[in-house]
């Protein structure tokens, strides 16, 4: 958890706006919305629109005004969780605490609710209101989703981190897979949030600088995580990775040298917050806590 009690309130926002976007559907015998609902209402850190909010918050948008807007990133994650779990992806049985989606839906349902919460974290971003937002920017915003997600980004990251199980890869070509597979959207969350507040161009590079970083810091540390944690404290299980020979950084570089990395990231998206033009230290808080996270 997150020690911050205004991060931890807007991640609660975060859960009570989830609940009711799905309350105001008619869910009766919907097979559909249930399996969406089961994996999206499952917990998890809310990590991706917490970033679209505390960028917005640095440069004075209040942040409970970009949900639900900030919420595609959330539906947009966890189709990729749902579809990241299938038997013919990592196979995996436990998330978010719970039996993975397939486990209680099946797979072709599985596959169908990941498909739908991808068209709506599009609608989501097509249609939510953010009064005073201009269309041009908004279409820019969804421009780079596509990109972040897509061919050129996490679907890509997806294609190479399975086309590498079982084979030795070079340092440059694992932080290209981290990068697409999971940086991809956490920069763009970030970049969001800097659309929304309508930030300056220096502003704005240096919020990509700290996406980009923070972006593969994210995976490296869950690396690790799968490595030293347990199921039980993940929700999903532990040590997978190896069992599946999974392309890492701690297992290309041995474990103390990625806990090494990682610090040497975090220095870096902490470097590129002080080229900021804003005081706010709810980005280092963020920062530090997706380094030092237990789960
Ligand atoms: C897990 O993401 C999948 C990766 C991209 C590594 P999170 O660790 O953010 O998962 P939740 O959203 O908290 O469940
Ligand atoms: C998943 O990476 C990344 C995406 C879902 C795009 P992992 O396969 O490492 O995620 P976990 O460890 O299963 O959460
Ligand atoms: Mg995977
Ligand atoms: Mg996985
Ligand atoms: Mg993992």
């Amino acid at each position: 958890m997150i020690e911050s009690d205004v991060l931890q309130n807007w991640t609660d926002r975060v859960d009570t706006e989830l609940v009711r976007y799905f309350s105001a559907k008619d869910l009766s015998c919907n097979p559909l919305d249930r399996a969406m609902e089961y994996t999206l209402l499952a917990g998890g850190k809310r990590l991706r629109p917490l970033l679209t909010m505390i960028v917005c918050d640095a440069f004075g948008v209040a942040p409970e005004s970009t949900l639900p807007l900030a919420l595609a990133s959330e539906f947009l994650h966890t189709y990729s969780l749902v579809h990241d779990d299938l038997p013919s992806m990592d196979n995996d049985d436990m998330r978010r605490g719970k039996p993975t989606n397939h486990v209680i839906f099946g797979e072709a349902n599985a596959i169908l609710a990941g498909d739908a919460l991808q068209a709506e974290a599009f609608q989501l971003l097509a249609t939510a209101e953010f009064p005073g937002w201009s269309a041009q920017r908004r279409l820019l915003a969804i421009g780079e989703f596509s990109t972040a997600v897509g061919r050129r980004g996490m679907v890509a990251g997806q294609v190479m981190d399975l086309g590498e199980e079982g084979k030795d890869v070079d340092l440059e070509r694992l932080k290209l897979l981290h990068a697409r597979k999971t940086g991809g959207l956490l920069r763009f969350c970030v970049r969001l949030g800097g659309h929304m507040a309508d930030v300056s161009e220096p502003n704005m590079a240096a919020l990509t600088r700290y996406g980009d970083t923070i972006g593969l810091l994210f995976q490296v540390v869950d690396d690790l995580l799968d490595e030293e944690s347990s199921t039980e404290k993940l929700g999903k299980t532990a040590g997978k990775d190896a069992a599946r020979g999974k392309a890492t950084f701690p297992k290309l570089m041995g474990a103390d040298q990625a806990h090494a990395y990682a610090d040497d990231l975090l220095q870096e998206s902490l470097r590129a917050i002080t080229d900021l033009q804003t005081t706010d230290g709810l980005l280092e808080t963020v920062a530090r806590y997706i380094r030092s996270r237990d789960h």
